[in-house]
């Protein structure tokens, strides 16, 4: 992926209802779904840290705004998987187990590594995510029939 990240701002009505199964009918792949979903506040609340903390040493403000572009999407995405994990929960998935396991791993490697190495897991991590993300746009069969507000919010975050 190449240039500045456009922040696409977005109200999705999270309480639209939807079969509890919404992925193919399939209990392990919305699960999946879902936990995909749980990781991702914890880990784009990492990326925008580790970007924050690398700012200082970005001596172009072309770079500087692409990475304040950057830190604002990750932001935004966070806050909508907010509402999205509640969602969930409420459904009957432990997500929030999950994102409070994965909490103090994420405070202690970001405590315990340099801001480089910070910023080459979050270009390794999002790699990942652009590898997903293409599928998710590309292929129409990857969300299957997904009703809203799944449908909308993974095309958005691949977007
Ligand atoms: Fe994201
Ligand atoms: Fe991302």
């Amino acid at each position: 992926m190449s240039g500045t990240p456009i922040v696409r701002h977005m109200a999705i009505d999270m309480s639209k209802p939807a079969p509890k199964y919404w992925l193919c009918g399939s209990p392990v792949l919305t699960s999946f779904a879902y936990a995909m979903s749980a990781i991702f506040p914890v880990g784009e609340r990492f990326f925008v840290n580790a970007v924050r903390a690398a700012l200082p040493q970005l001596d172009s403000t072309a770079l500087q705004a692409t990475a304040r572009a950057f830190m604002g999407q990750e932001s935004h995405h966070a806050h909508l998987h907010v509402q999205y994990n509640a969602r969930a929960q409420a459904e009957g998935f432990q997500v929030h187990a999950l994102t409070a396991r994965l909490e103090p791993v994420s405070r202690w490697v970001q405590r315990a590594t340099s801001v480089a190495t910070q910023l080459a897991i979050t270009a390794a991590f999002e790699h990942f995510t652009a590898m997903l993300s293409t599928q998710v746009l590309a292929e129409d069969d990857f969300l299957g029939d997904a009703p809203e507000p799944h449908r909308t919010l993974w095309r958005w975050h691949a977007a």
